[in-house]
């Protein structure tokens, strides 16, 4: 049973596919989760009956949420680390060519292939100070160490969280106009997978990972 007053990472960990239910009210789960259900909603000018109605038809799993850290890391960096790196650069290639051949369309997506180029250098960089400093610290047990790196990609993952903000401005929200063609419309696609494992990721991290290690 969700109640309005939980906090929205805490049924986002808790109840399996709520991550769904709140990407489809564009509620931020993963960066600006500690909010109430019921200040969420009005937040976003979402009925709140709506959304529980929503969250309420979810079917309860019989996994925990909870994996242990060496499980958990390994899931995120094969998952999403290795697999945003591999779509970043289709997805650039994608928008460069749809900006070229569409630059006279009206609505076509200006800065969209710079964007997603700048994205992917940022995501790399902190991908890379995961993989090399906090994760094998994390795997060597709690230390209070760990506080300072965890504040740090939290903040990064606030930076993305912008950025994809952006991206979902530059896209018109992944929906591609009534005449785009199949590159076109592949582009959006590609850019909405993103913005739901970027955002699965971070969710993962923020709310499930790092508070293991405060
Ligand atoms: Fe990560
Ligand atoms: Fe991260």
């Amino acid at each position: 049973m969700i109640h309005d007053t939980q906090l929205v990472r805490d049924i986002a960990v808790e109840h399996p596919g709520a991550t769904q239910v709140f990407r489809r009210y564009k509620i931020d789960y993963c960066c600006n989760g500690a909010r109430s259900l019921s200040e969420a909603a009005a937040a976003r000018g979402v009925p709140l009956a709506d959304l529980r109605r929503a969250l309420d038809g979810l079917q309860p799993s019989a996994a925990p949420a909870g994996a242990a850290p060496a499980e958990l890391i390994d899931h995120i960096v094969t998952r999403y680390h290795q697999v945003h790196l591999q779509e970043f650069p289709e997805a650039i290639r994608l928008a460069r060519r749809v900006e070229r051949v569409h630059q006279d369309h009206p609505l076509r997506p200006q800065g969209l292939a710079d964007h997603l180029a700048f994205m992917a250098d940022d995501l790399e960089a902190h991908q890379h100070k995961e993989e090399a400093v906090l994760f094998p610290m994390m795997l060597r047990g709690p230390s209070p160490m760990m506080r300072f790196p965890i504040e740090r990609m939290t903040a990064e993952h606030a930076d993305v969280a912008d950025q994809l903000l952006h991206l979902a401005v530059l896209t018109t929200d992944f929906t591609p106009p009534q005449d785009a063609c199949t590159t076109w419309r592949a582009l959006y696609a590609a850019c909405a997978k993103l913005d739901a494992d970027l955002r699965e990721h971070m969710h993962l991290e923020n709310n499930v990972l790092f508070p293991q290690f405060l």
